[in-house]
């Protein structure tokens, strides 16, 4: 393999010391050669005989460890987020940095956000030897990173301080045999590497040879030739970039590692969710890609962008889902919960999706939000009563739960043969269980009878109308397979809609004489998103009763849709309190069956 690198750059080094590290041959390429090879592939490219193949050096690292006999490395998803955490955010503060104290201005901007930096590093490092559980390719990269710091004169410099444990770290992976090897061969043999730290003093400030190592910035505008004294020649281009760094800041400067991320007035502070699973699967690609995996793209971007960013998801955790998997497994529902919720978050955690928080609805704060929200659309009369014929399964027992019947839509025009207890596939509309027609019991599919009880409904003609200008003024920026969804549920008019059960599973009622009830999973589900983040931070209202200053995206699958856009906004403006409200809703999955 040829490295072909700008010679002394902190990239380059990642990729020797990567190849020393695992045993593959490596061979440098001049930067005259270099330049002519990269002609030579340039013009094959344009004139369509090859392609030339551009990877960043952090790619390239993970590379040859995953081609050697320590590709283990790779598999730690930590691997991954020193990767980018070292190229989105510690990459483009350190070179504008270096750039603008090579240039005898120094940014004192760039010097607090480096500060940050490393303050963050020193506090991770407390306790290590290595960012991950060993030596590998997080250690390679930071550390050629870092070692471009060096460089600087002792009386600029502010890494003296306060980042003692960073010193040792650097200090401590300078000493194996590889590592000193590549430096030299990198940086030249007359580079001293030792005593360049003693401990946490400063490192003295002959111990580089400073010129040397300033050449080595990557995108450096002091570019010089090699082995000679020239005035380096600087492109209108550099010139641009170095203004708009220098005036603006480097743009991507500000990925916040400080927990619990918080919104800031005057700044763009976003709210992330994705749908919460269900506890009755193991996840597969088809979840991930519902709605985790977009969400976590866009949290990722957001984040880069500085912009506050809090991502939320978790286990949806009551609902017949988890007694029929109960039921099923012979466990307590309590104990398929505990049990899929880990198997959730490891899972995950495996696909490194970078959760701010990854919740639970079985919790205290749920049913402290829930109860509340309930108690102020009773107060607000948003709240109404009504006896249900329910579908009773006589043979198992039971009150049939919507997703325990099925049978044919009852809607005219469509009549699909499967239509489910509470939403058909087909047309995409609600159903109320005993309008279904020749109904089945999901279980043992006898058809069920119909049983009287009193249950709570939401009010939703009393919230039309606020609903219906809310719609008009929001709908616009989600999805279009989610506004289609929408309309079609507003279209026919809305009626009081059922949240109470007769199952024991799910947040109780906190009403007289519907205290053997608990809440309707779907009721209860949204409002986890508000619960996860009470238990992520006690100041959750500010994400949460904080319109004005936070956006939020909402990321599911589409048959999600109609909770999202209608049933719980009109949760939320029944209690006429100031929620955050959905502003993007984005809806996954074809939206044919729609049009
Ligand atoms: N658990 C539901 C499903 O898998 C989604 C719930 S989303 C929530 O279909 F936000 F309402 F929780
Ligand atoms: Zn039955």
């Amino acid at each position: 393999m040829e490295l072909l690198a700008t010679k002394n750059s902190a990239h380059g080094l990642k990729v020797l010391l990567a190849a020393k590290l695992t045993g593959n041959e490596i061979n440098i390429i001049s930067n005259a050669e270099a330049d002519r090879r990269l002609r030579d592939a340039i013009l094959k490219v344009t004139s369509k005989q090859g392609i030339v193949c551009e990877v960043s050096s952090n790619s390239a690292t993970l590379y040859l460890y995953s081609i050697s006999s320590k590709s283990s490395l790779c598999r730690d998803p930590e691997v991954a987020e020193w990767l980018e955490w070292e190229a989105a955010t510690l990459q483009p503060v350190l070179l504008p940095y270096l750039q603008s104290v090579a240039s005898g201005r120094e940014d004192k901007t760039l010097q607090t956000h480096l500060a940050e930096c490393l303050t963050f590093l020193s506090s991770y490092l407390e306790g290590k030897t290595y960012l991950c559980k060993q030596f590998g390719p997080a250690d390679v990269v930071v550390f050629s990173s870092l070692i471009t710091l060096l460089a600087q004169d002792k009386s600029k410099s502010f890494l003296t301080t306060g980042h003692s444990k960073v010193f040792s770290y650097l200090n401590n992976l300078m000493n194996i045999a590889e590592v000193k090897e590549c430096i030299r061969s990198w940086y030249g043999a007359n580079i001293v590497l030792t005593p360049w730290i003693s401990g946490v003093s400063a490192p003295p400030s002959s111990a580089f040879d400073t010129a040397s190592l300033m050449k080595s910035l990557p995108t450096s505008s002091v570019k010089a030739e090699e082995g000679s004294s020239k005035e380096a020649v600087t492109t209108p281009e550099e010139i641009e970039a170095a203004r708009t760094s220098w005036t603006k800041g480097a743009p991507t400067i500000k990925q916040k590692k400080t927990t619990p991320v918080l919104p800031v007035p005057g700044e763009r502070n976003i709210l992330i969710t994705s749908a919460l699973p269900y506890v009755n699967n193991v996840p597969h690609l088809g979840n991930i890609i519902g709605s985790v995996l977009s969400a976590d793209c866009f949290a990722r971007f957001c984040r880069m962008e500085g912009c506050n960013t809090v991502y939320i998801c978790g286990t949806d955790e009551y609902g017949t889902a988890t007694e029929t998997k109960a039921l099923a497994e012979g466990l307590t529902p309590q104990e398929i919960c505990n049990k899929y919720h880990a198997i959730h978050a490891d899972i995950y955690k495996w696909f490194n999706i970078k959760f701010d928080y990854f919740g639970r609805t079985t919790t205290e704060e749920q049913t402290q939000i829930t109860q509340d929200i309930f108690c102020k659309l009773e107060k607000n009369n948003k709240i109404c009563r009504d006896s249900v014929d329910q579908l009773y399964c006589a043979n198992c027992d039971r009150f049939l739960a919507d997703r325990f019947v099925e049978g044919i839509c009852p809607h005219p025009g469509c009549r699909y043969e499967d239509a489910r207890g509470d939403q058909c596939d087909k047309c995409g509309k609600l159903i109320n269980a005993t309008d279904l027609r020749e109904p089945r019991c999901k279980i043992c599919n006898k058809k069920p009878e119909i049983k009287t009880s009193k249950h709570l409904f939401l009010d939703l003609p009393k919230i039309e109308n606020k609903l219906k200008d809310w719609i008009s003024k929001t709908s616009g920026s989600w999805s279009s397979n989610a506004g289609v969804i929408c309309n079609t549920w507003i279209r026919d008019g809305l009626k009081p809609r059922c949240i109470t059960r007769d199952l024991k599973w799910g947040t109780p009622v906190p009403l007289e004489g519907y205290k053997d009830k608990v809440f309707y999973v779907w009721f209860d589900a949204p409002i986890g998103y508000v619960s996860m983040t009470a238990k992520y931070t006690k100041d959750w209202e500010r994400w949460w009763k904080n319109p004005d200053e936070v956006e939020y995206y909402e990321f599911m699958a589409k048959d999600n849709v109609p909770f999202h856009s209608v049933v719980f906004p009109s949760c939320q403006l029944g209690t006429e309190e100031n929620w955050t409200m959905v502003k993007h809703l984005m809806a996954t999955g074809n939206d044919n069956v729609y049009k």
